[in-house]
């Protein structure tokens, strides 16, 4: 959201100021006092054009700021209720620009997308003025310096009187987007204000969840109300799940069998009433008792999910680790088991690991031989 993108920006000593966040209209007299009187109130949700859709008004008083606190509390935008205000002084605004640096997986490397046609959405600009967009490729080994900040100022064509200024500015944000391993940083507008100076008003990041381990302050800043509670939940027990809109619940090993699988489930569903994959999840190379009992527990509290697919290829992890796994699992889950499951077990020691199945002969359990029979069999039970 726009206030912690500014948290951040704050601690890399971009121009920038904060305001406060309310969260209901009677605290935003005191927040607008604060912040000078003459204030903005604006929406705090995941999502940008909040201007368009009426999340961002001018309120000339702080009583004004109450009324204006009121008409954004409670709105939607894009599907988000906005459940915080941001309080910030109302700035003089001269000119507004775009500034962005993000990173360019196609050309294995960082790109700054920058334009002194800011203030508007960057893809009304990038489709009817391309030629007001500068895109500068920026090495990552050697990142922004001097020469490369004056390379974007140039190409962009920020205004002489400016130059120097958004110079320092570029660095800075550069620090932002490295020293926070963010996968974009996006300024709209950075804008030149009645004094001569460059302040960022709005601030828009997406942080890198692999370096989350470096970043224990950036666990402050999830949504936890927007999260879904089964991904929060899978989260919690270290999983990687991720919930879609559908049927089938979906175990496997390793992300490249998982996504295969849900391709397969989704084929096979087309035969039998529509049926879709109701998750990713991979359990990853250990599949443990305690680690299939966890997914097992995340997929089956999903009350749309009617049945389950097990989709284990034994490399590393033996297929009668798997198989003890799961029937461990069912014992650990015990009444809360309770929707039918297709397993298919394939690779090292599959023998060894079917015999334990079907020995244990769990009535939920069904075993199948291949990957598009057990998808046909799963799909099947999820439609009855
Ligand atoms: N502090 C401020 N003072 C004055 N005007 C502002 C301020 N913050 C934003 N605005 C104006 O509102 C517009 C939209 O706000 P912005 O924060 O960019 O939200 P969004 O991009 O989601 O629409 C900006 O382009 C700017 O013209
Ligand atoms: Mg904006």
């Amino acid at each position: 959201m726009e206030y912690q993108a500014k948290q951040l920006f704050a601690k890399h000593d971009v121009p920038v100021t904060v305001g406060t966040v309310v969260t209901s209209p009677a605290d935003a007299a005191a927040a607008a006092e604060e912040q000078g009187g003459r204030v903005v109130v604006k929406a705090q949700v995941q999502a940008g054009g909040r201007g368009k859709a009426g999340g961002v008004k001018l309120a000339e008083t702080p009583q004004d700021a109450v009324a204006r606190a009121g008409d954004i509390l409670g709105m939607e935008i894009k599907g988000l209720t906005v459940h915080r205000v941001l309080v910030a002084p109302a700035a003089d605004i001269k000119d507004e620009y775009y500034f962005s640096f993000l990173v360019d997986r196609a050309n294995r490397g960082y790109l700054c997308i920058a334009s002194v046609e800011g203030g508007v959405e960057i893809e009304v600009v990038a489709h009817d003025k391309p030629e007001a967009l500068a895109k500068v490729p920026v090495d990552p080994q050697a990142g922004v310096d001097d020469a490369k900040a004056a390379e974007i100022v140039a190409a962009t064509g920020f205004p002489a009187e400016v130059a120097d200024e958004a110079r320092e500015v570029i660095k800075r944000l550069w620090d932002v987007f490295i020293k926070e391993d963010a996968t974009l940083v996006e300024v709209n507008p950075l804008a030149l204000l009645g004094d001569g100076h460059l302040e960022a008003l709005d601030g828009k990041m997406t942080l890198d969840a692999n370096a989350g381990f470096r970043h224990p302050d950036h666990a402050e800043f999830e949504d936890k109300a927007a999260a879904d509670p089964l991904e929060a939940k899978a989260k919690a027990k270290g999983l990687n799940y991720v919930k879609l809109d559908g049927d089938v619940g979906i175990i496997g090993n390793g992300a490249g069998l998982v996504m295969s699988t849900l391709d397969v489930v989704a084929y096979a569903g087309e035969r039998h009433g529509g049926v879709k994959p109701a998750n990713f999840l991979d359990i990853g190379g250990g599949a443990s008792a305690q680690v299939m009992a966890d997914g097992l527990d995340v997929i089956l509290n999903d009350t749309q999910v009617k049945s389950v697919f097990v989709n284990v290829f034994g490399g590393i992890t033996a297929c009668d680790a798997v198989a003890n796994g799961i029937v461990n699992a069912l014992e650990i889950l015990g009444d809360e088991a309770n929707k039918p499951l297709v397993v298919r077990l394939d690779g090292n020691n599959v023998e060894e690991g079917r015999r334990i199945l079907d020995e244990a002969n769990h009535p939920l359990v069904t075993l199948a031989d291949t990957m598009d029979g057990a998808a046909d069999r799963a799909a099947e039970l999820a439609s009855r």
